[in-house]
């Protein structure tokens, strides 16, 4: 660019500069009569005429920059239909125009002869529309996130992967075993769950416990427990399966749990938790129609051990798992598998342990459980519920009750007993919590250990565990982990291919 070039960009900026710095109107007010009807302004010329009372007006002014507002349509600059016609300009002395007279329309719309239904609906009618908007936004939001977190859980849960776990050819036994190869750890995918669940035909019902009736079905040729409750029950089938799903649960010395489904037949919903069917029945029933050997006493008192040992534990890590409290451990809760060993079961009234914030997963009430199984802090109240451990303190007591069960059973030298409950001789068959109190922590009696125990070594241990499961003080019982390592033992000295 030559010095000529720059002097003329200079001197048109500095024009413009000028023109904006002093811009000449005319002017109609009568403060610019000595000026001879004009005025000096850095923002603009405006020219409006009105018709005032049947009388034409016309006005020229200077409007100063700081009015133009807001900028690109400033209020001085408007024109009102009917009323006046304003036209701003920026070039000196652009507002000598004549503009037109505003034009009046008296048709709809105008504004002039409306009455108040009129103004009512010109005022309501937008507001009115705004809201139907706003609403049908919000719900097509509503809608967007649930679509989205429905399209979340279907990724989580493919159902295009539903045909690999449902092939025909697939048994319960392969299913389960695809899961705990490939799954998180715990349990079968929600549809598939489902899908289970309704495919299967029930056989015939097995027991009735507190929340409902426990039936065999059959699914794809093989047997499986329905626990079914109550609609009034839901919150214990919500829970109990909650439990099941426990990441890595799963183990053999606690019942299998396959699905939770809830179906509405219109009337009422149908709460189902499928499990894995035992055809022995609960230790309660075994007991009852049987007697055991030293090998099968050990069996059944070692895996009984195994699965509250990993119930209680907690694992640490990613795929870990929680440390659980049964709460209602006893022979009933308790099934037989075919090989004569056991599995936990009847999760139910379980508690979790957030160890990182060492607290328990819901507020734990007082006493509840099976009140002849009650260890004596649960019976007196005096169990510090903000301590994880107490809980499993007395998951133990009642692990101490349920080996005596099994023991009274052993018919070592061909001696045995028939199958007594705990506390057979000392309280009444539905005892209430003030019976078993007043055996339990007042006279502080415990079921008999009979003498001739001593001369059987296994029946030795057993008397001496189940006497360390059964202090008064739950601190100093055994844990289940203890247990577990005195019986493997056990099992050892006594030749046992376990
Ligand atoms: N998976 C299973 N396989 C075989 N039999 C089962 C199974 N689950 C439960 N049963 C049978 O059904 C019965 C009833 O079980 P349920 O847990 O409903 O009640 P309960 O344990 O007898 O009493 P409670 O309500 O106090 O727990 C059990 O005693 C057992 O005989
Ligand atoms: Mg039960």
């Amino acid at each position: 660019m030559d010095t000529r070039q720059i002097l003329r960009l200079l001197i048109v900026l500095s024009g413009l500069n000028g023109a904006c710095d002093a811009l000449f109107c005319n002017c109609t007010a009568p403060q610019c009569e000595k000026d001879g009807y004009k005025c000096e302004t850095n923002g603009a010329c405006v020219a409006s005429t009105s018709v005032i009372k049947g009388q034409e007006q016309h006005v020229r002014l200077c409007i100063q920059k700081e009015d133009l507002v807001p900028p690109g349509q400033p209020f001085y600059c408007l024109s009102a239909e009917g009323l006046m016609n304003t036209h701003c300009c920026y070039s000196d002395y652009c507002n000598s125009i004549d503009l037109r007279l505003p034009t009046v329309t008296n048709g709809p719309g105008s504004g002039q002869d409306w009455g108040p239904v009129e103004l009512t609906a010109v005022v309501v009618g937008p507001v009115f529309v705004l809201c139907v908007l706003v609403l049908l936004g919000l719900v097509l939001f509503q809608h967007h996130q649930r679509a989205y977190g429905h399209r979340q859980r279907l990724e989580v849960e493919d159902p295009s992967t539903e045909h690999m776990f449902l092939a025909k050819d697939k048994t319960l036994q392969d299913l389960i075993y695809d899961l705990s190869t490939s799954g998180s750890g715990s349990g079968l995918p929600l549809f598939v769950q489902r899908t289970v669940a309704r495919t299967i035909v029930l056989q015939e019902i097995i027991g009735k416990g507190r929340f409902g009736e426990v039936w065999r079905g059959k699914w794809r040729g093989g047997d499986v427990a329905v626990k079914i409750f109550s609609s009034r029950e839901e919150r214990s089938w919500f829970r109990e399966a909650e439990i099941y799903q426990t990441i890595m649960l799963r183990h053999e010395n606690i019942l299998g749990f396959i699905a939770a489904d809830n179906k509405d037949n219109g009337t009422w919903t149908q709460l189902w938790l499928v499990s894995d069917y035992h055809e022995n029945g609960s230790l309660f029933d075994y007991l009852n129609r049987y007697s055991v050997t030293i090998e099968g006493m050990i069996k059944l008192a070692l895996s009984a051990a195994s699965g509250l040992a990993h119930l209680h534990m907690e694992i640490l890590g990613t795929q870990g798992k929680p440390g659980i409290a049964h709460r209602d451990l006893k022979s009933k809760n308790i099934l037989v598998k075919k090989n004569c060993t056991c599995a936990i079961a009847d999760l139910g009234l379980a508690v979790r342990h957030e160890s990182v914030s060492d607290t328990i997963d819901i507020a734990p009430n007082q006493r509840v459980g099976t009140k002849r199984y009650m260890a004596p802090e649960v019976l007196e109240e005096t169990i510090n519920m903000r301590h994880f451990d107490s809980f499993k303190c007395a998951d133990i007591y009642a692990l101490g009750l349920v080996y005596w069960e099994i023991a009274r059973r052993c018919n070592a030298g061909g001696i045995h007993e028939e199958y007594q409950l705990p506390y057979y001789d000392l309280v009444p068959s539905d005892p209430s919590i003030e019976e078993m109190r007043k055996v339990v922590c007042d006279q502080r009696l415990r079921p008999n250990i009979p003498n001739w125990w001593q001369s059987y070594e296994a029946l030795r241990v057993m008397g001496k565990i189940m006497r360390e499961c059964w202090y008064a003080n739950g601190a100093a019982r055994l844990t289940a982990l203890r247990i577990k390592k005195t019986l493997s033992q056990l099992s050892v000295d006594e030749d046992m291919k376990i």
